[in-house]
Formats: structure tokens, sequence, C-alpha cells
């Protein structure tokens, strides 16, 4: 459903990110390019912010083409390069040579160091010196994230994180992105609400839940690439504002 105080949640999200540029840079934006980032990003680009917010995406070498044809929608329509971090290439070497291309069907363990090779120690990279970073999650996305807050203290990364659509449904985030014109990812409209990279995402049926197509082999708890959840653990130690207003 879309919000009844939508309004008022495009005002608190930009609010948010103003606040974000006027008092936590340097700062950036880790954008999977997915609908909820592309929010965030017409939000920042649009707002001027982005000499205070740069946006980056982890840029695994497995994201679908048509997730990558949003980098280009982005520079078309905003005049912007997301900078891109990739893996290590002896690290995704020494993997495929071990474990094999596609080792992270086989377990859970395998899965996790594919998601550490590709995502988190460059998302590390991408952290590194700055005072806040920025994502597209939000409460409704799943159960591990039902507690998720504006404003966190992320001390795995020894800086501020912010969650500006925290409370946004995912009606918002469409009635947004359609009010405002703002380029999406392709895949959203072939029945992928949620997605990562090619081999690990996969298309839900309607009445499904928005992440059962990610990781679909595996149970819902262990669903989290480390991006967010480190040793099966909320990278979080306290929740600084519930919400944003
Ligand atoms: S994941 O942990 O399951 O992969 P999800 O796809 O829901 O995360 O995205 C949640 C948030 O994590 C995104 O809004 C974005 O901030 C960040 N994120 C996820 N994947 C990437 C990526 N490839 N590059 C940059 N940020 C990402
Ligand atoms: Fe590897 Fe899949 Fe994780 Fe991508 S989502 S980094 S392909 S395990």
């Amino acid at each position: 459903m879309i919000s009844d105080n939508f309004d008022d949640l495009v005002k608190a999200t930009i609010a948010t990110l103003q606040q974000v540029a006027d008092e936590f840079t340097p700062a950036v934006f880790a954008s999977s390019l997915a609908a909820e980032d592309q929010v965030l990003t017409d939000m920042i680009l649009r707002g001027k912010l982005q000499d205070r917010i740069g946006i980056f995406t982890l840029e695994t070498g497995r994201l679908h083409a048509e997730t990558l044809s949003v980098l280009d929608r982005i520079k078309e329509t905003y005049g912007y390069d997301v900078e891109l971090y990739r893996p290590q290439p002896e690290a995704v070497e020494a993997y495929v040579k071990n474990k094999g291309l596609n080792a992270f069907y086989d377990s859970v363990e395998l899965r996790k160091e594919c998601c550490h090779i590709r995502k988190v120690e460059p998302l590390n990279r991408a952290l590194q010196g700055k005072r806040a970073w920025i994502t597209g999650q939000r409460r409704a996305q799943s159960s591990t994230r039902a507690e998720l807050a504006v404003q966190e203290q992320d001390d795995a990364h020894n800086m501020v994180k912010f969650n500006p659509l925290a409370d946004w449904s995912e009606e918002d985030v469409w009635h947004y992105i359609h009010s405002n014109n703002v380029p999406y990812n392709p895949l959203h409209d072939r029945g992928f609400p949620s997605i990562g990279c090619e081999p690990c995402t996969r298309a839900v049926q309607p009445g499904e839940d928005v992440r059962a197509g990610r990781w679909w082999w595996e149970t819902p708890e262990s669903k989290e690439c480390g991006l967010h959840v480190v040793d099966g653990k909320l990278v979080r130690i306290k929740s600084v504002t519930a919400t944003s207003f």
C-alpha cells in the first residue's frame, strides 16, 4: 500500500540525505542499482548532493546485463558516473580454481565465501576513510530487517549507517519512481522484485515473498550476503533513531 503520509515520507527522506551531506561527510551511498536505490540516486543527484555523497556499486562480475544497463541510464538521465568497486582478481581466480565457478550452490559456507570476495571485501575498500554510508534497505523487505532504523551505528565499519527508506513500503518506492520518471532495472518488470547477482537471483511468482528469489535454495535466516549481517548478527549495536519522524 502507498503510505497515507507519502509526501511526508519523501520530505523526511530528502531531509535525511541533506543531513548526511551537511553533517557526515565524507559519505557514500552503496547502490545495487535496484528500485530502492534508484529512488535514493534520484534524490541525491536532483538535490545536487553528489559532491558530498558519492554513489558506488559493487560490480561483482556476476551482475545481470540489465542491471549494468542501469549505469548507462543514470549517465543519460543525470550525467553522473557511478563509481564501480570490483573484487580482487586473484581472490576470484583462486575461488574459481579451487572451489568452482558456481560453488556457491554447494553450501552456505561456500556461498558466503563468494559473497565475501565479490561484495564484502570491495565494500570495505569503498567505505575506507568515510564517516557515514547509506543503503536502500527497507524494514518490510525481510525478517532480518524488521528492526531497521533510519540511522544506526555500524560497529563493523566504525561509522554511521543510514537507511533513509527504512519506513517505505514497496508501493511507495514504485509510486516515487513512476511519479518522477526515475530510470529502473528492466528486470523488475519481469518478476524480479529483489535483484542481486545473476546466478543467485530468480524471478518470483505473484504473492511470493519479495526476497524469495534471492539464494532461493537457502533458508530465510541465512539469506544475507555479509554487507549488512556479519556472522549471523546484524551489523549494529544500537538504533540511534527509530524512524525518521
Ligand atoms: S543483499 O544484502 O541482500 O545483497 P539487497 O539486495 O537487499 O542486499 O540490497 C540492500 C542494500 O544493500 C541496497 O539498497 C544497497 O544499499 C546495498 N547493496 C546490495 N548490493 C549492492 C551492490 N552490488 N553494490 C552496492 N550496494 C549494494
Ligand atoms: Fe557470489 Fe552469488 Fe554472492 Fe554474487 S550473490 S557474490 S555470485 S554467492
